[in-house]
């Protein structure tokens, strides 16, 4: 078993090249705070290099959360300028994780809302745990999602369900993310690393290059324009009191009173 150290993240490889990585703030839910960006950019860096690593696991520690979002402490403050720049930050990680040459398998373990189910769409394909909540709940922080959720979300579940679930701020459980097809398949708690495994071995009794070629052609079809308006429009609102308002109100442990300001 090898494995890399870092203060947020778990990186461990078995013996057959299949490496899990883990977002590790489980007091904090998992929420991607700005050294979880930076660790995990980093471990993609690492992940590419090191050819012992054939395939990787993204999943959440604890039992409550894969990750919670980004973390709305930090976010609470950034004006637009900051806002867009984070929205770029974010979606940059994300990139280097959709296209990794490597096949990534997101398990999700618990609530994935706002930057989390952003994080598990970048991934290649996503097992759901029995108790995995899917959401893009910013518009109720005065909002949108910035690291590339209302551009995934559509293209994995249709422009009219992507559209309902941005815009009520809704959740979506296991069962459901499996029918419209943003989970491929519902795992007992605590099993979906074991499937994650099992699909991984699959894939890796194929050639390597063909595999890092065919996530590269399939991204290819996918590749939008929406994110730098994604990033643009979350800037924007970060100047808007109902940001400050929705923030707030998160960390202060209350409903939002929004003014639509
Ligand atoms: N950013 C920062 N901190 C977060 C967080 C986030 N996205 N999500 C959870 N946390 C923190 C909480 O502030 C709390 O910290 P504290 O113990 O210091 O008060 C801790 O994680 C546990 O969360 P808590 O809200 O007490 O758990 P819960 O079981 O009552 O609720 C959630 C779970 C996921 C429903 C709730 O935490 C939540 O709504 N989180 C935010 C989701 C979100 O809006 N994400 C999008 C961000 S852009």
């Amino acid at each position: 078993m090898k494995s890399y150290t870092f203060d947020t993240l778990l990186l461990e490889t078995d013996d057959k090249g299949i490496a899990v990585l883990t977002i590790n703030r489980p007091d904090k839910l998992n929420a991607l705070n700005n050294t979880v960006l930076d660790e995990l950019e980093q471990a993609v860096k690492n992940i590419e290099k090191d050819d012992e690593i054939r395939a990787v696991i993204v999943t959440g520690a604890g039992e409550k959360a894969f990750v919670a979002g980004a973390d709305i402490k930090e976010l609470n403050t950034l004006n637009k300028k900051q806002g867009e720049k984070q929205s770029v930050r974010g979606q940059k990680v994300f990139f280097a994780i959709e296209n990794c040459s490597k096949p990534m398998i997101a398990v999700v373990n618990g609530y994935a809302l706002g930057g989390g189910s952003e994080l598990a769409m970048a991934c290649h394909i996503r097992i759901a745990e029995e108790n995995a909540v899917f959401g893009l709940p910013e518009v109720g922080l005065g909002l949108i999602p910035g690291y590339g959720g209302t551009q995934r979300l559509p293209q994995l579940v249709g422009k009219s369900r992507a559209m309902e679930m941005i815009l009520t701020g809704g959740q979506m459980k296991a069962e459901e993310a499996k029918s419209t097809g943003l989970a491929g398949y519902v795992e007992p708690q605590g099993k979906g690393v074991e499937k994650a495994k099992e699909i991984a071995s699959k894939m890796l009794k194929n050639g390597p290059v063909a595999l890092s070629r065919a996530i590269e052609a399939v991204n290819s079809g996918f590749r939008v324009k929406g994110f730098s308006d994604e990033a643009e429009l979350f800037g924007d609102l970060c100047e808007t009191e109902d940001f400050k308002e929705g923030t707030s109100a998160f960390l202060e442990k209350r409903k939002p009173n929004f003014q639509g300001r």
